[in-house]
């Protein structure tokens, strides 16, 4: 077993992730372990709970669980607070009281509105978080942050609430779609950028068999992201300075998500272009070599995803302007300095992110 630990300097304690192929089983023996409320409900959606919603009930209950599911249908068009009160309403008429818990079984949807749900109901229960896609198993698993969205925009209401443990069985992305891998290894590579020379070379020497979804590399490589978050969120838990460069590509990323209404990029494809450009901009401000900027662009630029489609100009502009990561009028970007440590760079005017967005469509012109 791989173990990653999150430690936390503030009140609210540290906790482990971890990682395993096959450790879904384990899954009743490591939260008894953990001393985790006897009864829980195992908030999940349809698609898991297809997959894997009796292996999780039969492990809690071989370790004298009493867990129960709860399942709302699948994807981005769930993570809104109709989805949350429907669970407050299922919590309250099964009368879950606060000595419950909560555990999430799914993807990034499913963490990030269990987690609300776990912040919130009776003013906070413990939960336990069990990411099933690799998106959320390098990412969003890790750290804290729960939410969902508002007609307004996405993640607009949400709380800061650390699960007591991330429990990481690689062996469910077997029956991932290999798109969603993809976009989720997108990630892993982010990972790599901003904090790990070694995930880095670990993914470009084992490229083919990571596209593949070979397992023992993506435990190794879930394991490296991990650790590149855990370090970035134990030194900045709430997101005053240095977790921004978790956001590395996600400017540009953000800004082709929106312009693209949200429905032709998956999260993943749309941050590995970002990632480009971000690459790009610390290339000309002589801030990453030319030899490491070359092998950047070569991964990610043979990490499948959709094609640029033409953005207007104008829509890409408005996007960039609503980012969140604009501070009284000055965007944050994140840059790097070499492969494997990343910089924040106050003074990106709009032009060279445009510029930016210029050079990823001649990229692909050129491929
Ligand atoms: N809280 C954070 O820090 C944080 C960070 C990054 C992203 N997010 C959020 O994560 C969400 C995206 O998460 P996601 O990409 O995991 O999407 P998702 O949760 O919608 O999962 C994608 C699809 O895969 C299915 N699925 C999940 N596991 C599976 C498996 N093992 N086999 C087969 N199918 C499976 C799901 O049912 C779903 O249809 C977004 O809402 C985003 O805002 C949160
Ligand atoms: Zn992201």
């Amino acid at each position: 077993m791989r173990i990653v630990e999150v430690d936390l300097p503030t009140a609210e304690r540290g906790y482990p992730v971890y990682i395993c192929r096959g450790s879904l089983r384990e899954l009743g023996r490591i939260a008894a372990d953990h001393g985790f409320p006897r009864r829980l409900a195992v908030i999940t959606d349809e698609t898991v709970a297809g997959l894997y919603g009796h292996v999780a009930l039969e492990s809690l209950e071989g370790a004298g669980f009493a867990a129960e599911l709860l399942v709302i249908p699948p994807g981005e068009g769930s993570k809104n607070l109709d989805t949350v009160r429907a669970l407050y309403d299922a919590l309250i008429r099964k009368d879950f009281d606060r000595g419950c818990g909560v555990c999430a079984l799914g993807g990034g949807v499913v963490g990030d509105i269990a987690g609300l749900v776990a912040a919130t109901y009776l003013r906070g229960l413990p939960w336990i978080q069990v990411p099933t896609t690799l998106l959320a198993q390098v990412d969003s698993s890790v750290g804290g942050k729960t939410g969902v969205n508002h007609p307004a925009g996405k993640n607009l209401i949400g709380a800061f609430h650390q699960p007591r443990f991330v429990l990481i069985d690689p062996q469910v992305l077997g029956t991932l779609p290999k798109r969603e891998l993809w976009a989720g290894l997108a990630e892993v590579v982010k990972a790599g950028l901003i904090g790990s020379w070694e995930l880095f070379s670990l993914l470009e020497e084992n490229w083919t068999a990571s596209l593949e979804g070979d397992l023992e590399l993506l435990e190794a490589a879930i394991e490296g992201a991990c650790r590149v978050k855990a370090e970035v969120v134990s030194r900045d838990e709430r997101e005053a300075g240095l977790r921004r460069i978790l956001n590395f590509g996600h400017t540009l990323g953000h800004a082709l998500e929106a312009a693209t209404g949200y429905t032709y990029f998956l999260h993943g494809e749309a941050v590995a272009w970002g990632m480009l450009g971000a690459a790009w901009l610390s290339r000309r401000r002589d801030l990453l070599g030319e030899e490491e900027g070359k092998r950047v662009e070569s991964l990610l630029l043979s990490l499948p995803k959709p094609p640029l489609p033409g953005i207007p100009r104008e829509k890409f502009r408005e996007h960039l302007r609503r980012d969140k990561k604009i501070v009284a009028g000055v965007l944050h970007y994140v840059l790097l300095r070499g492969i494997g440590a990343a910089t924040v760079e106050a003074g990106i005017s709009e032009e060279e992110l445009l510029s930016a967005l210029d050079y990823i469509e001649s990229l692909e012109a050129r491929s």
